[in-house]
């Protein structure tokens, strides 16, 4: 566990002054449950599969259920997995701040299973299917079946109702992120590459709105320059302790 001291004094400060908070996750904030983040190499049978060439409409056409079998198999390794503290964490910091908005890239469903209320899923969800001719969807109980589904209402194949390579990201979730990024006091990014668009303009959204921009990640990214602060360090540790030490001592 990171030391707490880690984080300046004066952002710990100005958090427990602040109102809004927005945080963008992507994979990484996954990775210590042991899903892998997309650029990682796939394992097993998958490993010869390039996720870029596999994720896309065209794909889906081609082999709809070679496409669907990927994503069983995706699914069935997300649900072997459970959320960690990094995670967690964020639920404690969704109760903290007056106003706090979670934009994920993320697929898996772990935000809401760790217990956020308000998740925006800016990529879709993996665990829910939709028509792939009319769009209606289910939110599958239980695993999505292995064999690729048909729509009950006009036959056409199922398919994940995630966003693939060439697709526009759902309306509403694009607006609502873009509203949480320029309107909060601080934009929190977790475990992302800040590589793909339109996600990764969000913190340049929030810097051009005067916010204050952090970054929790291993590595640098893009972002890493731009951001007020930078920690390099994994999310289910340094979120944690970011939590302890909003919570420590004197209220807001
Ligand atoms: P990436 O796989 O591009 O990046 C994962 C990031 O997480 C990297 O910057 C890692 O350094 C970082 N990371 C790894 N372990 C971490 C940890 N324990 N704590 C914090 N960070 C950690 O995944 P994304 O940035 O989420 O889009 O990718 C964004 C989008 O690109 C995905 O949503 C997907 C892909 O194309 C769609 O599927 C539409």
């Amino acid at each position: 566990m990171p030391a707490v001291e880690q984080f300046p004094i004066e952002i710990i400060a100005h958090l427990k002054s602040c109102r809004s908070v927005t945080v963008l996750t992507g994979a990484g904030i996954s990775a210590e449950s042991g899903v892998p983040t997309f650029r990682e190499a796939q394992s097993g049978l998958w490993a010869r599969f390039d996720p870029m060439q596999l994720a896309t409409p065209q794909a889906f056409h081609k082999d709809p259920q070679l496409v669907w079998d990927w994503y069983t198999w995706r699914r069935e390794l997300i649900s072997a997995s459970k959320p960690n503290p990094g995670h967690l964490a964020l639920v404690l910091l969704e109760a903290y701040f007056q106003e706090f908005n979670l934009v994920t890239q993320n697929v898996d469903g772990m935000h809401q299973l760790a217990g956020s209320k308000q998740v925006v899923e800016l990529h879709g969800n993996i665990f829910r299917t939709r028509c792939s001719r009319i769009g209606c969807t289910t939110t599958e109980q239980t695993l999505p079946s292995a064999s690729l589904p048909l729509c009950p209402e006009c036959g056409s194949y199922m398919r994940p109702d995630v966003v693939w390579f060439g697709e526009s990201l759902p309306a509403e979730a694009l607006q609502e992120s873009i509203q949480a990024a320029s309107s909060c006091d601080v934009f929190i990014s977790v475990g992302t590459s800040s590589l793909i668009e339109p996600a990764a303009s969000l913190p340049f959204i929030a810097l051009q709105a005067r916010a204050n921009v952090l970054e929790i990640n291993p590595q640098v990214t893009p972002l890493t320059q731009e951001a007020h602060f930078s920690m390099r360090g994994k999310a289910g540790e340094v979120l944690p302790a970011l939590a302890a030490a909003l919570m420590r001592g004197e209220g807001k």
